[in-house]
């Protein structure tokens, strides 16, 4: 059987420079995939080419066996939900209208049925209690924690995370990522960009490094972590390292 997302040869150039230069990689059902790297190696790219935020300028997408193209396009999309760094949530909406909004014009839900879901969705989170509150009156986490509820009541078959937690404080982080391993034990489908070491090594089964607009390396945690293969992995773990050191000796938390 094929896996649910298959990312074949995906290219992608701004002007002169090629962010990406052929990515391919597939997630099963049920997959949690980590990607590292560093900055400006074309990680936000490569998931937004995924879902064509960014439309690729060669390579293939195919979701559940069937390749992404123009005709299908929007119907595919709407089953590969995107959780963003800034939560991308509507300021003048209050946290249920930001959340049926999708389920109600995207999928045609009615009132009731989009409620439901979304009062079903941010009880999976923890926040049946802000229904009512406007995102500027939630912590960055708690608005985080909505923007998943939101990505969740599409019902996807497939959510790409963008650094998630990188706009938070460290002690907001903690909250979200516990939301997000339960959803990869409960065997939701995801691919994460995250320097999250703690989640990349509890939760996900595979570890992507990319540099350069390549893939250098994946695998499991245990063994990209703890036996990486290519000096650059090594530096750019042990600089992450580092950074949480940095952050747990000034008492931030780990
Ligand atoms: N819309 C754009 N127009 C021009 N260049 C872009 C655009 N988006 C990204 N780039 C460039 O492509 C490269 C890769 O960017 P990308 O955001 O994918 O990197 P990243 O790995 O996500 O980095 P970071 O860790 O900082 O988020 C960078 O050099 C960036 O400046
Ligand atoms: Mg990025």
């Amino acid at each position: 059987m094929s896996a649910l997302l298959e990312v074949e040869g995906i290219r992608k150039k701004y002007g002169q420079f090629e962010v990406l230069k052929g990515v391919s990689l597939q997630l099963e059902r049920g997959q949690a995939k980590v990607v590292m790297g560093p900055s400006g190696t074309g990680k936000s790219t490569l998931l937004r080419c995924i879902n064509y935020l960014t439309p690729p300028d060669a390579g293939t997408v195919r979701l559940d066996g069937e390749e992404v193209v123009p005709r299908n396009l929007n119907r595919i999309r709407q089953q590969v939900a995107f959780v963003f760094q800034d939560f991308n949530l509507f300021t003048h909406l209050r946290v249920i209208d930001n959340i049926t909004i999708g389920p109600r014009r995207i999928l045609g839900l009615s009132k009731t049925e989009a409620r439901d879901r979304a009062m079903r969705e941010l009880e999976r989170v923890g926040l049946a209690d802000k229904v009512r509150a406007y995102p500027a009156e939630l912590s960055g986490g708690q608005q985080q924690r909505v923007s998943i509820a939101r990505a969740l009541a599409m019902e996807p078959k497939v959510i790409l995370f963008d650094e998630p937690t990188s706009a938070l404080d460290p002690e907001l982080t903690g909250e979200v990522v516990n939301v997000m391993k339960r959803l990869a034990s409960e065997g939701m489908t995801m691919l994460v960009v995250s320097h999250e070491i703690g989640f990349a090594r509890s939760a996900a089964d595979e570890i992507v490094f990319m540099d350069g607009g390549h893939i250098l390396e994946q695998g499991p945690p245990a063994q990209l972590f703890d036996a990486p293969q290519h000096e650059r992995t090594r530096r750019f773990l042990r600089m992450i390292g580092d950074q949480v050191g940095d952050a747990a000796a000034a008492g931030e938390g780990a």
